[in-house]
């Protein structure tokens, strides 16, 4: 009988054993567990089978009425067996508890098996991001500041690869809604940057030495590209590269740009009373 119950922290020498190699890389859920379980911001469920955890997920909240889903694992042994589907359900309705409308994941292009379970627990796919790879250096940016809030949402939400809504932005793996708060969470942390016709989160993200990483530009594509030298120029600290996440729906994709390579899906669902 499977029981899904909240994550403690003497779960974590289980939950190393069966995530250690979960992708050929490895897996970061073991460096991460204890801050997860400790932080009262989010949740961790697990999948306990007899005495055994079997399965997790965590329920992030990165704006007071959005979820986030992460590191949703299930033990290679027992698999097909459903336990997924049911901390999916657990994990929406631990999203409603906190406070969440909508809850969204994100999942790499390949991992046709995520993909088949959002879609398989209601999930609809809300947008395909893609990375560039830009060395050019011309062009203008600063970090932006408070006055900048009111034209940034409205850049947020007149140039938004969404019908009808603010853009996404990301930091560190997590998307949320560009409104006006959305945005102030990000400008308290330091990482909008702008040049009054586009604005940009500049990622703490670290992939490789020699690069930093740009996430959700917005504007017009001659503002964003301007953005984009600028920053590397500006808040590179001397790095060589900047590596790029825009929407595919976004279509900016200026010739000097190398690229796109796939980076995830987004995928979103709305919260009812039934989840
Ligand atoms: C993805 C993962 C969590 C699925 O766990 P699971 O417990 O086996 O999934 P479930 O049994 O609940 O499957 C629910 C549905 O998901 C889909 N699915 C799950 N595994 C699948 C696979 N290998 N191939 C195709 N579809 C799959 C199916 O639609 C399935 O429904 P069905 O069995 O009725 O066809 C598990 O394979 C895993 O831990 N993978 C490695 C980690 C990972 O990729 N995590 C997600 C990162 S975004």
């Amino acid at each position: 009988m499977v029981h899904i119950r909240p994550g403690l922290r003497g779960d974590h020498q289980q939950v190393r054993s069966f995530c250690e190699n979960t992708f050929h890389w490895g897996d970061y859920i073991p460096e991460v567990y204890m801050d997860w379980v400790t932080s009262d911001q989010g949740r961790v469920l697990v999948a306990e089978l007899g005495q055994a955890v079997v399965g997790l997920v965590h329920v992030d909240m990165p704006g007071a009425t959005e979820a986030w889903l992460e590191g949703m694992r299930v033990h290679p042994d027992f698999r097909r067996r459903g336990l997924a589907a049911l901390l999916t359900q657990a994990a929406l309705a631990e999203a409603r508890l906190l406070g969440a409308g909508v809850a969204r994941l994100a999942i790499t292009k390949e991992n046709h098996a995520s993909h088949q379970l959002a879609y398989r627990t209601g999930f609809g796919l809300l947008g395909e991001l893609e990375e560039y790879a830009v060395s050019d250096r011309e062009g203008e940016a600063r970090p932006a500041v408070r006055d900048d809030l009111e034209t940034m949402a409205h850049l947020a939400r007149t140039k938004s690869w969404l019908p009808g809504r603010p853009v996404l932005v990301g930091a560190g793996w997590r998307w949320w809604e560009a409104s006006h708060r959305g945005l102030e969470k990000l400008l308290d942390r330091e990482m909008l940057w702008t040049n009054g016709r586009a604005w940009a989160v500049l990622d703490y993200l670290e992939f490789e030495d020699d690069e930093i990483v740009i996430l959700s530009p917005t504007g017009d594509e001659s503002a964003i590209v301007a953005l984009v030298g600028g920053m590397l120029s500006q808040a590179g600290g001397g790095k060589s590269r900047a590596r790029v996440v825009v929407s595919a729906r976004q279509k900016v994709a200026p010739p000097h740009w190398e690229g796109p390579s796939e980076w995830e899906h987004i995928y979103e669902r709305w919260l009812d009373e039934e989840s």
